[in-house]
């Protein structure tokens, strides 16, 4: 008998692109189950889901920074569906932006939420993987993975990247595909209350499609992770999708490149 529909595991799926990507997937006929240590957040994405029709949404508060976590989130989805078919690794934190101010309790926090647990649910996911030779994984990671920012955040999502390349190698002969998308800001919780219009000016200076007059929404995000996620992209692996509207090619704001003469 041919499955006729898929579940999906959306890490950080209470907040902007996790909310965006669980929408778009649902659109395309897959069950979204949220994972999300915001349980408030959790419990209304999951109500906002289920009112707008994909019934079987479930949420699963869980701090993915706990170790044990990956595991009993993959012990619900066993228990609840029997099934994975998508694992979106989307839940992610930013702490200090400057060398100086690294301490090793935020460097630990952001790689235990932006790698380590990455790579756990991977490890976790194994069990459904080896049972039906098909899947996908989609890492979300960050235009900064190129371009740099803060230390911890900039290693974590260049190491996220990193173990995307591994995983694609290792989840290839089972059928899975592995890959990233990269996004530019966006202005979502993730980022610092009180910069978001200085910041999204700031950025919207580095985007080549400076035409449509805006930075990067969560729907363009899910827009990449759902092909990545869909039957269309069975051949693609390894790959990282930016979605910066071209930010990830500016060394200079965009406006600027017309009197430098690097445009057309
Ligand atoms: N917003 C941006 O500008 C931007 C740009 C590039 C990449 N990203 C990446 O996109 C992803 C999603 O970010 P967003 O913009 O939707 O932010 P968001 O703050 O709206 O959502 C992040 C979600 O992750 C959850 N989360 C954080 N730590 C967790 C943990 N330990 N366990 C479980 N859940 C946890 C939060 O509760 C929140 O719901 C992140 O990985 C981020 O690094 C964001």
């Amino acid at each position: 008998m041919t499955q006729e529909w898929r579940v999906a595991l959306i890490t950080g799926g209470a907040g902007a692109i996790g909310m965006a990507t669980a929408r778009r997937l649902a659109r395309d006929g897959v069950v979204p189950v949220l994972a999300d240590r915001d349980a408030a957040a959790l419990a209304a994405g999951v109500a906002a889901l289920q009112a707008e029709g994909a019934s079987n949404a479930l949420g699963i508060p869980a701090d993915l920074s706990d170790r044990d976590a990956p595991r009993q989130v993959m012990d619900r989805i066993e228990a609840a569906f029997g099934r994975l078919d998508v694992l979106v690794n989307n839940a992610g934190l930013s702490r200090a932006r400057r060398i100086g101010e690294v301490d090793l309790a935020d460097w630990d926090a952001v790689m235990a939420v932006n790698l380590t647990a990455p790579m756990l649910l991977a490890q976790e996911s194994l069990r459904f993987w080896q049972r039906q030779r098909a899947g996908s994984i989609v890492n979300v990671a960050s235009r900064v993975w190129v371009s740099g920012a803060g230390p911890a955040y900039t290693a974590s999502k260049a190491g996220l990247v990193g173990l995307t390349r591994s995983l694609a190698v290792q989840l290839g002969p089972l059928g899975v595909t592995v890959n990233a998308v990269a996004p530019s800001y966006l202005a979502s919780g993730f980022n610092f209350p009180g910069q978001d219009e200085a910041r999204r000016a700031a950025e919207a200076e580095h985007i080549a499609l400076g035409v449509l007059d805006r930075i990067a929404t969560p729907e363009d995000v899910a827009g990449a992770i759902a092909f990545l996620a869909g039957e269309e992209a069975r051949f693609v692996t390894g790959e990282v999708i930016h979605v910066c509207g071209g930010a990830q090619l500016a060394a200079r704001p965009a406006s600027r490149a017309v009197t430098e003469g690097s445009a057309p």
